[in-house]
């Protein structure tokens, strides 16, 4: 199997929200190959990372790293092929713990692989939702923008994706707009530092929601997501009443709710005194998501220039409001704009990583210079490709 990893477009910190993303698989992947065995043991060795991972499947116990990938999509399977072996092959020109998701590519290949290698290949449909819970059981909060593109992109193509209701559309990259991504030169691994940081902005929204929706007067505990209020008149407004920072205890005791309610993740729970500012996170948010229809709208009309543009208010969004950008990803996103990109900003969760830039085709070599100036890179140019496929 070859499962393409990720660069989101636009779209950043929306889909846990409810609300959309707007990303594209790109021409870089993980490569997973499996052949069943017959001692309950999942064995795997792989050119990226040193050593052989092995997992007991009576005895399934979390690993480190990529281990906790392996142990999610194991359980995942455990229903359909309890107990099953299996030697795994695993190769990748992915940078791991980047920012472009090697590891939702490696658990949507390995489910895709090893299910298959088990006799029983899960369909297209079901595999994105059952990858997404896979790394929720393996403990990475995950909103299910990568799993999506990952399994359903088509080369040449963004991939519109909507959450409530849940839907998809293919948005054609405009000829003459290339892509480049450039790392900050900081790891961002999202099972590890990265994570807590990421765990408070998923209840920091969710409490953001919670307060809204009492303004507007909805039921208390009612509204989990920002995304379920979409269409309420003066929502822009109402969020600029929101505490400027708050925690989940004092929010639950204003609403008359349980904290748990508001702290609780799939695996775990952020601590409920942890103070989140519920007032930007929220501002970032609905905005990001007008951001989504804008740059939408600019891909299909060929306005490569406001394209650019929404990019960059993206990330100034990213760093004045959420508070996910770091030092290394801002001068990246300034080096690139100089260089002559139409626009930069940091892409995935952040707190490290890797910078998108969309620029014209000409200005590419300029801006992966200044990008490898800037950080050190690695910097390249990324193309839209096709999602998880059969490799023969
Ligand atoms: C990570 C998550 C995604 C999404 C992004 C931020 O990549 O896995 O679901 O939330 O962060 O947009």
């Amino acid at each position: 199997m070859r499962a393409p990893g990720r660069v989101n477009l636009i779209g950043e910190h929306t889909d846990y929200s409810l609300l959309p993303v707007l990303p594209i698989a790109i021409d870089r992947a993980v490569m997973v190959a499996a052949a069943a065995t017959d001692d309950g043991r999942v064995v795997i060795e792989s050119d990226a990372v040193e050593g052989v991972l092995e997992l007991d499947r009576s005895r399934p116990v979390a690993a480190a790293g990529w281990g906790r990938y392996v142990l999610g999509a194991a359980h995942a399977l455990e229903r359909t092929s309890p107990g099953a072996g299996a030697r795994v092959l695993v190769t990748s020109d992915l940078p791991l713990a980047g920012g472009l998701s090697s590891s939702s590519a490696l658990t949507c290949g390995l489910l895709a692989a090893l299910s298959g290698a088990w006799g029983l290949p899960i369909d297209r449909a079901a595999l994105a939702p059952m990858a997404a819970a896979a790394e929720r059981y393996a403990g990475v909060e995950t909103g299910g923008m990568d799993q999506e593109v990952i399994v359903h992109a088509v080369a040449g193509n963004a991939l519109r994706i909507d959450f409530l209701p849940p839907s998809r559309r293919l948005v054609p990259v405009p000829p003459g707009l290339a892509f480049v991504v450039a790392s900050s030169g900081e790891a961002a691994p999202k099972g590890e530092d990265a994570r807590e940081a990421y765990n408070e902005r998923v209840v920091g929204t969710r409490v953001a929601a919670a307060l809204l929706a009492d303004l507007i007067g909805l039921e208390r505990g009612e509204v989990r997501t920002l995304g379920e209020l979409t269409g309420f008149a003066e929502l822009e407004f109402l969020v600029e009443e929101l505490p400027d920072s708050v925690t989940p205890r004092s929010a639950a005791r204003s609403l008359g709710v349980l904290e748990d309610s508001l702290t609780s993740l799939s695996h775990g729970r952020v601590r409920p005194d942890t103070p989140l500012a519920v007032c930007a996170f929220a501002r970032h948010v609905l905005a990001e998501a007008a951001r989504v229809d804008a740059a939408e709208g600019a891909l299909l009309g060929g306005d490569l220039k406001r394209f650019g543009q929404l990019l960059d208010a993206s990330h100034l969004s990213l760093r004045d409001n959420f508070g996910c950008s770091t030092p290394a990803l801002n001068l990246l996103c300034k080096s690139m704009r100089k260089a002559g990109a139409l626009g930069a900003r940091l892409t995935g969760a952040g707190f490290g990583g890797y910078a998108l830039a969309a620029c014209l085709p000409e200005v590419v070599p300029a801006v992966v210079a200044a990008a490898v100036a800037a950080t050190g890179g690695p910097a390249f140019e990324v193309r839209s490709s096709q999602g998880l496929e059969v490799l023969r």
